[in-house]
């Protein structure tokens, strides 16, 4: 790669966890953007190392071998070869994939830690810790649930409350539960470093300050955490899996460090970095890492979904400052979530689209993972939620990939074979529609380039998509058919300025759909141009810019066509009905399944104490009508409802956001507390409750009622 160092481009994609399998909401919030731009970038001949891994430490593995009675490390072995092999064949052009396991890793988060410590950034804290005897753990993260005291949602997590996103510590929780073993838990006291993002935060805002170019939906959620000041997060656990506290450093503080390991937020980003540098010990520069990492001409782009903001935002970039040593962040693309077919993906519900499963069923030997990577580009939830379904899926594929790409290839290459021997015809004395079309051609890789510069990998989708849709409409104006009879040089001019547009196609869409492009540069003969693959490629290629111009010579012969078939094959009805069964057979079986067992009753709340009368009648209930609906910027739980309750409007904010589109409340009638204290939550005041059900997997069914607005119910 010989090119000039500020061009030098470093991007990650989230670390998965090792406990699970990937889904389409992984591939929609983080990878597949990530892989397009990266492709992009390779095209246009930058320098580019694309990192990733396993995320193996931390609670949510450790959670999930407990679960399974297995031990971490089986967990972690289970699914990273996994969650690699299916990333691989999802065309995921990752230079190098590594996992959090590795020596490599321990060593480079140790020393991190280390320093920060011998700076004396961290605070060191002793202080009374949710503890569990039955278990004889300390409660983390998602060891223990309770009330929130934001938002009263009954099941926060020690470390967040998934109703309001608020940022949470376990003793914050009130009726604190261990999830271990459903024991009410002890304080203990515990000594543990933090890292005072309170303090720090002035820097952070300045930085952020810098960043007025980034997207809204991350630039508000940063916000909304500076308005509500940032606090000091314990960066250690008491708990038997992570990278362990350094012993010379516990010392340090005459403290123990046995028992005691780094938090997984701490240690997960630092993956980017551990990764690099066995990336580089693999290629034989073990030092090279630091030109990406520690080189002030190094562009930082961290791809990751809405979750993962305050970790990649604020976070990690503290914790770079801090040491000094690196570059920070150029850009944080965070893609919001994917639903499917309308409703909130549940893992637990079976509501997903499992990428291993997708690849079996559709993933063929002529268009690879094609299919989904470009349904999905052109779907990904990059400013608000998007939805996937089956139905949309057959409609990109059938009526865009192959009725407008793949057709006007194969129509085009249909006709060289036939009319002109498979060489490539002559252009002379252009008309002005083959004019126009070249002019097209010209300024395609601009137009598609000027989107993935900004983030917007759906617009270069589409961008890259109209190229084709106007060849074929140039490809039906000139009717190549019928010159070839009446105007053989005509028909020549249709036919070679239709190559010329297949192979820019074959350059422009190679991002989008790899196995597609490759297909088309070997049916087309095209030598000579970058691929997009990891190093491949030779400096002399012609890359994205040339795709603006003609990049097949006049009198060329094409390879003999072994294969006629379209690029694409068509995705039948069966098949789609086939997928949406299969996914609504699972989720019912699922909740057949746990309403039919103890789990049922375990995932239903206790019953309370009883209370008096009195105590009830203290409450106004009332029917009202809600007659608007819309989300709260910057609260992604939240809905503001406005509700009649037939003495008067009453706004009312809902933490239901996740579950329920707003559209589908307005017009309801339902139950409202009326006399509920009013609460200021995101800048408005919440007058009332809203009644819903919630269903033992987090679902929320409105209470409703027929009475006119303002009956009292008693
Ligand atoms: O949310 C997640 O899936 C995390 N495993 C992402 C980690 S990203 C990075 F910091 F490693
Ligand atoms: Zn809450």
């Amino acid at each position: 790669m010989a090119n000039s160092s500020s061009d030098r481009l470093l991007v990650t994609a989230a670390l998965p966890y090792a406990n699970g399998p990937i889904h389409i909401g992984h591939l929609a919030g983080a990878y597949l953007p990530a892989d397009l731009f990266v492709r992009y970038q390779r095209l246009k001949g930058r320098d580019v190392a694309f990192i990733c891994g396993s995320d193996e430490m931390g609670v949510a593995i450790l959670m999930r071998a407990l679960r399974e009675d297995r031990t971490p490390e089986d967990i972690i072995d289970t699914y990273h070869p996994q969650i690699r092999d299916n990333f691989d064949r999802f065309g995921m052009s990752f230079d190098y994939y590594g996992r959090t396991s590795s020596e490599t890793h321990v060593e480079t988060t140790q020393d991190f830690f280390r320093v920060l410590d011998e700076k004396d950034v961290f605070e060191l804290k002793t202080e009374e810790q949710l503890y569990d005897p039955e278990a004889d753990m300390f409660l983390a993260d998602r060891f223990v649930v309770g009330t929130c005291p934001g938002c009263g949602y009954e099941k926060a997590y020690g470390d967040q409350c998934e109703q309001c996103g608020s940022s949470l510590s376990p003793t914050e929780l009130e009726n604190p539960q261990s999830t271990l073993t459903d024991a009410t838990p002890e304080l203990k006291e515990t000594t543990h470093w933090y890292l005072p993002l309170g303090r720090l935060q002035p820097k952070l805002e300045d930085w952020i300050e810098e960043h007025p170019e980034w997207k809204n939906n991350v630039l508000g959620q940063i916000q909304s955490w500076f308005n509500e000041g940032l606090k000091s997060r314990a960066i250690t656990r008491d708990v038997p899996w992570g990278v362990p506290v350094p012993e010379d450093v516990a010392e340090r503080h005459g403290l123990e460090a046995e028992g005691k390991v780094i938090y997984v937020w701490f240690d997960a980003p630092i993956g980017y970095i551990s990764a690099t540098k066995e990336w580089a010990e693999a290629q034989g520069t073990p030092d090279e890492w630091s030109d990406y990492w520690q080189d002030e001409d190094t562009t930082l782009v961290h791809f990751i979904g809405k979750d993962n903001i305050i970790f990649h935002c604020l976070m990690f970039p503290a914790m770079l400052m801090e040491h000094g040593d690196y570059v920070l962040p150029d850009n944080v693309p965070a893609n919001e979530f994917l639903n499917l077919e309308g409703q909130k993906l549940s893992t637990s519900r079976g509501w997903a689209v499992w990428l291993h499963e997708y690849l079996d069923d559709f993933a063929s030997e002529r268009h690879g993972p094609d299919l989904l990577r470009y349904a999905l580009a052109a779907t990904l939830p990059e400013s608000a939620d998007a939805d996937f379904s089956w139905e949309e899926f057959q409609r990109r594929v059938n009526g865009e990939l192959a009725n407008i790409f793949g057709n006007f290839v194969h129509r085009t290459l249909t006709f060289v074979h036939r009319y002109f021997d498979g060489q490539v015809p002559p252009l002379n004395d252009p008309s002005a529609a083959d004019r126009a079309m070249l002019d097209a051609l010209g300024e395609a890789p601009e137009a598609v380039a000027a989107a993935y510069d900004e983030y917007q990998t759906r617009d270069a989708v589409f961008e890259t998509m109209a190229l084709a849709r106007r060849g074929n409409k140039y490809f039906n104006e000139t009717e190549p058919w019928h010159t070839q009879e009446t105007d053989p040089q005509a028909c020549a001019n249709t036919i070679h300025v239709s190559l010329q547009v297949c192979a820019s196609l074959a350059v422009l869409f190679e991002p989008v759909v790899p196995s597609a492009a490759a297909a088309l540069r070997d049916r087309l003969g095209l030598e000579n141009v970058r691929t997009s693959t990891p190093g491949a490629d030779p400096d002399d290629a012609a890359g994205w810019h040339d795709a603006g111009t003609p990049l097949l010579q006049a009198g060329m012969t094409l390879p003999v066509a072994s294969d006629a078939d379209p690029l694409f094959e068509k995705i039948d009805d069966s098949q789609i009905e086939a997928q949406i069964e299969k996914l609504r057979d699972r989720a019912d079986q699922q909740d057949s399944e746990s309403s039919s067992t103890s789990e049922m009753a375990d995932a239903l709340d206790d019953l309370k104490s009883p209370i008096s009368f009195d105590d009830f009648s203290a409450l106004d209930l009332r029917s009202g009508t809600i007659t608007d609906a819309e989300p709260v910027p910057d609260a992604d739980k939240l809905l503001r409802l406005e509700v009649d309750i037939g003495l008067e409007e009453r706004q009312i904010l809902a933490g239901v956001a996740e579950q329920i589109e707003p559209g589908a409340l307005v017009g309801l009638n339902v139950v409202v507390v009326a006399n509920m204290e009013p609460k200021e939550m995101f800048g408005f005041e919440s007058q009332g409750m809203v009644l819903m059900a919630e269903e033992p997997d987090g679902t929320f069914v409105p209470v409703t009622t027929d009475a006119v607005d303002g009956s009292v119910v008693r």
